[in-house]
């Protein structure tokens, strides 16, 4: 990697965009973040009321390893995406190829949280004067949905039930605005994925991204954009390593016949590449 200013410039966006540059600071006890045992969380579950009502928070200041944090192994309390550094360089290896060579389309993530990986796509568009790609950053800024009985892979999931996976569309909003990165060029799809993702906006992809953890949402993303994905563009799954992602994915490709190879990021996720024409 070169240190051009357009790389320095990245370099930096990817460890502020993880708060890498910084300590991890503490995460209040009651969110996954903290890192607390089931031994742990059971004791405070006890005295949590209590202290509650008397306007006391209970934070947890145990660090994570530095590479727990690089892999984005971590629910972190204060950066703008967990997805780690690796899957970040992921992200911007895939753009800046779309880019060079040529491949039509708009860069989408399917599950933004509080907005980083999605800042980041229309980061790299900046840093290589790109303009005319829009960046379609969807959500439904309350969390994960309840599991659909139509996909029994999501039987058992719990997402819903996390408060911490709940960023509302004014925060992530303001996060983009944070990093100078807020414009017309940035197009955000408020709701369940199974009713914006159809939008007719989204004509012809570059870049897929699709972070929503459980089957049905991988899934439908995967029904909705594929279709749109230009040959030569790249299709990353953020959670190939959660058994019912993996499972929608495997299903799509299987029903599709899509045979281009996988290929890890990290222990986490995956992403191929579209056949050229
Ligand atoms: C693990 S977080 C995404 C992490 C994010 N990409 C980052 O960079 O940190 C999953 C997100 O997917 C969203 N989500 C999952 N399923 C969804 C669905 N069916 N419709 C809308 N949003 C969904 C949740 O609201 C949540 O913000």
């Amino acid at each position: 990697m070169t240190s051009s200013p357009a790389n320095l410039y990245l370099d930096l966006l990817k460890k502020t965009l993880t708060f890498t540059l910084w300590p991890e600071p503490p995460a209040p006890a009651a969110d996954p973040g903290a890192r607390l045992s089931l031994l742990e969380r059971a004791a405070l579950g006890y005295v949590s009321g209590a202290l509650e009502r008397a306007e006391i928070g209970l934070f947890s200041t145990r660090q994570p390893s530095e590479e727990a944090r690089r892999e984005g192994r971590t629910w972190p309390a204060a950066a703008h995406t967990m997805i780690g550094l690796l899957r970040l360089d992921n992200l911007q290896a895939c753009v800046e190829t779309a880019l060079k060579e040529g491949v039509e389309g708009d860069l989408i993530e399917t599950g933004v949280w509080r907005g980083g990986a999605s800042i980041f796509m229309k980061g790299v568009l900046a840093a290589h004067e790109s303009t005319g790609r829009k960046v379609f950053v969807a959500d439904s800024f309350r969390g994960l949905p309840e599991p659909d009985p139509k996909y029994p892979a999501d039987r058992d999931s719990n997402f819903h039930t996390f408060p911490a996976l709940a960023v509302p569309l004014e925060e992530v909003k303001e996060n983009f605005r944070k990093y100078g990165l807020l414009d017309e060029g940035v197009v955000f799809l408020p709701g369940w994925f199974k009713d914006t993702l159809s939008d007719p906006a989204i004509n012809k992809l570059a870049v897929m991204r699709l972070d929503g953890d459980m089957y049905g949402s991988t899934l439908e993303a995967l029904n909705a954009l594929y279709p749109k994905l230009s040959p030569g563009g790249f299709c990353i799954i953020d959670d190939y390593t959660l058994p019912g992602c993996r499972r929608a994915v495997d299903d799509f490709r299987a029903a599709h016949a899509v045979t281009e190879g996988v290929h890890a990021i990290d222990w986490a996720g995956a992403f191929w590449r579209k056949a050229k024409a």
